[in-house]
């Protein structure tokens, strides 16, 4: 069977280089100039249509592509590539006024009104079909079009509105809990509603958690989050569809927003031909290419290794922080080589020419305000030039030896409140494990908890507080084939309807871990307590717990607080695996010193042995056996390497081969063996 990202390389061979291009905000004579700077940058991809709809169709009906098809005939003239948009991101204000129940309602009962952008009820059959008719009329215009090369469906769904409490919504909710459930007994089995007298004796008596006096029920909340994550994926898949009928020829994607809480990527990678990806690190962060980092290792993940796209990030600053800091001279190019390291075969942009008016008009462009003699675009033209220069990068791949387990449903049900700690948030027990690994210069997937795990030699689980059977199942069976895991406090405690896990906690995990926790004894929100790792003394933060060794033997103990004396740290043998646990947060060093020694128990080696610290190292191979080792340096310091074999810079050696390199600060080398 083709993998359809292939439909999208007879198009797009080599890497793609480009952004979002609205045209519309522009008057004609611009359109030229914008072709002009497109060569002159190298750019060969172009999403556009996003935000065209009330354009396209300015009454009910009217269809107005007369100006569009200038927009695609000047793309394909020119020599770049479409990335079309469907246009259903932003409803026109005509659909507010004929049909106001479309608009979204918040659980407080406020509609959200239009004036800013996605202001559709995800689950509104109106919208639905205004969106499938707009879509049809899309595909049958633009399907044979030259400049097309892959369909933009929506853009960023759930951004702005991922949940919404109407009428309409709750109609969608109870359909989607009866199908869920089939019965009604055993939907008040899933929910515990013998608590609090919630007892339902009809669908109709059931509502999405709206604001209720008190905690509503956390099993209806976290079913309300998976059918809204749902229901934004039937849009999806609605235009999918229609578009996969009309142009089979064309694959589709959209652009999933960072590691964005409320879409459940998992569930939706199967449905994209490609995956894409928004990424807007903080340039006022220094550490914020770790985070993206993260991210980049999820999108390469969810379709099991195959390559992705950046679809957006910023050229430069931002428009909506309190803050809004530009990437600094090279920043831009270290970034997107970044994410090219970790797998992306694209570097796009938002947006390709800074708006005039609106409000993302502080928002860098690709071409900014002052024009082609700014910074900005020098550096767009350098990284487009540099670009075209690998080719034969796209489509290369990244493999790693080490996952960390993550699970949307599990996210959801850990964030919700009346739990022992509400400073528990998943993302940062997620970077807390991450970031060791990425600074031990490992390559790392982040993968379902269900996922086929037999080729990793580590398993990291930071917080998998919900745990079905089949995934607890995957990871004991995982150990117990030779697996070395990682795992960390309040994982394995309820199950998919949120219900305890009974006979010790983490019950699923007890016997793989060798031990069961007590009693919860969560810290203060700046509380710490001392812990010793072996003969390292140092402090764990935001949890500890009073664990009681069955067969794991202790590594490390609180060494101050309630619990002094007792395990903090710990590590069982269990079939032909090694199960590692924690029960606390240590402090970055420690972690590091205990992520090192998982990492030499379960060997795994870095990428590039005795790489400094903050020089990232990835390898992207090639079905036919090359190796492109590239190199970034985070640091403001002028880094020399040793390579393990002579290598050519393929940005600048001009084939020379050498076996150090001198990296200087921000500076990128993609090298390949001789
Ligand atoms: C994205 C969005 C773009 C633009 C950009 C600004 O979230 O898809 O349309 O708003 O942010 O950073």
């Amino acid at each position: 069977m083709t993998d359809r990202i292939d439909l999208f390389r007879t198009r797009v061979p080599g890497l793609a280089f480009g952004g979002d291009y609205n045209p519309e905000q522009w008057p004609r004579e611009v359109w030229s100039d914008d072709h002009r700077l497109m060569k002159e940058a190298g750019v060969n991809l172009v999403s556009v249509g996003i935000f065209s709809w009330a354009m396209v169709e300015p009454e009910p009906g009217r269809f107005d592509f007369g100006w569009f098809d200038e927009v695609m005939d000047g793309l394909a003239a020119a020599g770049v590539s479409a990335c079309l948009a469907t246009m259903t991101a932003s409803p026109p204000p005509w659909m507010a006024e004929l049909h106001p129940e479309t608009l979204p309602m918040r659980a407080d009962g406020t509609r959200l009104w239009p004036g800013g952008r996605q202001q559709y009820c995800p689950s509104s059959p109106v919208y639905r079909r205004y969106a499938a008719r707009l879509v049809e009329q899309i595909g049958r215009r633009y399907r044979d079009h030259p400049a097309l090369a892959l369909w933009h469906i929506g853009n960023e769904y759930g951004v702005h509105v991922s949940t919404c409490y109407c009428d309409t919504s709750t109609e969608a909710f109870r359909s989607w809990l009866q199908h869920r459930y089939g019965t009604l007994d055993a939907l008040n089995d899933a929910w515990s509603t013998t608590f609090w007298s919630q007892r339902y004796g009809d669908w109709q008596q059931i509502l999405p958690p709206r604001i209720a006096p008190t905690f509503p029920n956390p099993a209806q909340q976290i079913d309300f989050l998976r059918f809204s994550s749902d229901e934004l994926l039937a849009c999806y898949r609605m235009e999918r569809d229609t578009l996969r009928e009309i142009a089979p020829h064309v694959p589709a994607t959209t652009n999933l927003l960072g590691v964005w809480k409320p879409v459940d990527f998992f569930s939706w990678a199967s449905e994209l031909d490609i995956v894409s990806h928004d990424s807007y690190p903080d340039p006022a962060d220094p550490n914020s290419h770790i985070e993206a980092a993260f991210g980049y290792d999820l999108m390469r993940s969810l379709r099991q290794g195959q390559p992705w796209l950046v679809m957006e990030q910023a050229p430069s600053a931002v428009n909506w922080r309190q803050r809004n800091s530009p990437k600094p001279p090279g920043v831009m190019r270290l970034w997107s080589w970044q994410a090219i390291a970790q797998g992306a075969d694209s570097v796009l942009f938002f947006q390709w020419r800074q708006s005039r008016g609106g409000a993302e008009k502080y928002h860098s462009g690709m071409v900014p305000h002052g024009g082609e003699h700014t910074r900005t675009f020098q550096e767009i033209r350098d990284l487009g030039s540099e670009l075209a220069r690998v080719p034969s990068l796209a489509g290369t791949r990244v493999t790693a030896e080490v996952a960390v387990v993550m699970d949307w449903s599990s996210w959801w049900g850990l964030e919700l409140d009346s739990h022992p700690s509400s400073g528990l948030r998943q993302m940062d027990a997620n970077l807390a494990h991450y970031a060791p690994l990425f600074g031990a210069g490992v390559t790392t997937d982040v993968v379902h908890p269900t996922a086929d795990l037999s080729g990793y030699r580590l398993v990291v689980v930071p917080n998998l507080y919900m745990a079905d059977e089949a995934a607890a199942r995957n990871l004991v069976e995982y150990v117990r084939a030779g697996g070395h895991l990682l795992m960390s406090f309040f994982s394995g405690i309820v199950d998919e309807c949120d219900r305890v896990h009974l006979g010790g906690y983490p019950a699923p995990f007890r016997e793989l871990l060798g031990l069961h926790v007590e009693e919860f004894w969560p810290l203060p929100e700046a509380g710490e307590v001392g812990i010793r790792l072996g003969d390292r003394a140092g402090a764990g933060s935001m949890w500890s717990e009073k664990i009681i060794l069955e067969s794991a033997q202790r590594v490390g103990e609180f060494t101050s607080g309630d619990l002094a004396g007792e395990p903090a740290i710990t590590r069982h043998r269990f079939g032909d695996g090694v199960a590692w646990y924690l029960g606390t947060r240590p402090d970055p060093s420690t972690m590091r010193a205990l992520v090192h020694q998982v990492l030499v128990a379960s060997g795994v080696e870095p990428v590039l042995p005795g790489r400094p610290d903050g020089v990232q190292a990835v390898v992207r191979r090639a079905p036919d056996g090359r190796e492109f080792l590239i190199l970034l340096n985070h640091t403001s310091d002028s880094v020399e390497l040793d390579l393990p074999v002579p290598m050519t810079d393929e940005l600048t050696a001009g084939g020379a081969f050498a076996d150090t390199v001198t990296l200087a600060p921000r500076r990128v080398a993609v090298l390949r063996r001789a």
